[in-house]
């Protein structure tokens, strides 16, 4: 039997990406194989700004997409007409970049005559573990970028149970507003990572809010403000000062994660029983520090860890096609009045 191959299309944010993914072969296979992955960052488009501004990251995505795609399609060695399907990421994101992609997607989708698949951003980080890995369901999630952080009970494609989430900032907005406060580079987070790695982590005593609360929420704008308050006390930071406060902000928010993860293993059994493992994903599963300390933490409870490489963390189109393709298995494809979604909750 010939491979299923599925185009994935990603817009939702500050990436342009295409890719082609294909299920393994074998029977009752999980796991996918990339066969291209196209990723365009416009980090350059943005820094002078320090964040992503909308309508500059949607005039970007429409000036490259469909050269991406068109390079993907040749690096998999395959025509538009070999497909199977058409697999975009419909939202959550700036609705701008989305409907570029989508519009795309559609158009593709019309003129080849295959499946439409508009996919959700969050639940393709969510089935990335799959693609790699080919875990079963259900495992525990934590998701973790720069828009999100939640910790969910995956329990099928389309069948998640949230089990806590962020009441302010995000983490990886967190590490970027951190980025920005010490005068780093943006994106922040592998920064922050950077220069704590030389610093002292117990140099400053910064809070870790949320430790021991019942329920695995997220709270992080109480140690981003305790940060800020150290650093202005000591201004003007040496490269010395800025490296402890990485260090110690990482630190807390390690610990932070830690906890509320603690939490939501000893509730996941009463939505979902036995998680197979414990996933993290989304750019901030990138951090060395916060993957080492959830292995661990794994390790301790019996359970497998499964983090993506880190090429498959940050956004990319492989996880739209996975998403694409789990969902074409079960029938669920859209058609062209399908909408783009500013938000989306999954
Ligand atoms: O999933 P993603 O690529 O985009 C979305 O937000 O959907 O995640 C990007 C976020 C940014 O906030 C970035 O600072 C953070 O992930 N990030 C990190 C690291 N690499 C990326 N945060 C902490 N440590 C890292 N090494
Ligand atoms: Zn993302």
């Amino acid at each position: 039997t010939r491979r299923m191959n599925v185009l994935g299309i990603e817009t939702t944010c500050d990436e342009t990406a295409a890719a082609i993914v294909a299920p393994a072969e074998g029977e009752g296979e999980t796991r996918g194989i990339v066969r291209a992955n196209e990723v365009l960052s416009q980090i350059a488009e943005h820094a002078a700004y320090g964040g992503v501004v909308p309508e500059i990251a949607a005039r970007a995505h429409v000036e490259v997409l469909d050269r991406l795609i068109a390079r993907a399609l040749d690096r998999a060695g395959l025509r538009l007409a070999e497909l199977d399907g058409i697999a975009v990421a419909a939202g959550p994101g700036l609705i701008g970049g989305v409907l570029v992609g989508l519009v795309t997607a559609k158009t593709l989708a019309l003129v080849a005559r295959k499946p439409l698949l508009a996919v959700n951003h969050l639940e393709a980080h969510a089935l990335t573990a799959r693609l790699t890995d080919g875990l079963a369901f259900p495992y525990l999630l934590l998701l973790a970028s720069g828009g999100h952080t939640q910790l969910v009970a995956v329990k099928g494609v389309g069948d998640y149970v949230r089990l806590g989430s962020t009441i302010d900032d995000a983490i990886g907005e967190a590490f970027d507003k951190v980025a920005k406060l010490l005068g780093l580079a943006y994106p922040g987070g592998p920064e922050v990572e950077r220069m704590a790695e030389a610093g002292d982590p117990e140099r400053f005593a910064l809070p870790r809010p949320m430790l021991g609360r019942k329920r695995a929420d997220f709270s992080l704008s109480g140690l981003k403000t305790a940060l800020r308050i150290e650093a202005e006390r000591i201004a003007p930071l040496a490269e010395r000062d800025v490296a402890d406060l990485c260090a110690g902000f990482q630190a807390a928010v390690v610990d932070v994660v830690v906890d509320r993860v603690r939490v939501a293993l000893r509730d996941f059994a009463n939505v979902a029983g036995h998680p197979t493992a414990l996933v993290a994903a989304g750019g901030v599963a990138a951090n060395g520090a916060l993957r080492r300390a959830l292995a661990a933490q794994a390790g301790e409870a019996g359970l497998a860890f499964v983090a993506p490489p880190l090429n498959l963390c940050g956004d990319n189109g492989a996880m739209i096609a996975w998403a694409g393709i789990e969902r074409l298995r079960l029938g669920l494809t859209d058609d062209l009045t399908a909408p783009a979604r500013a938000r989306w909750p999954f």
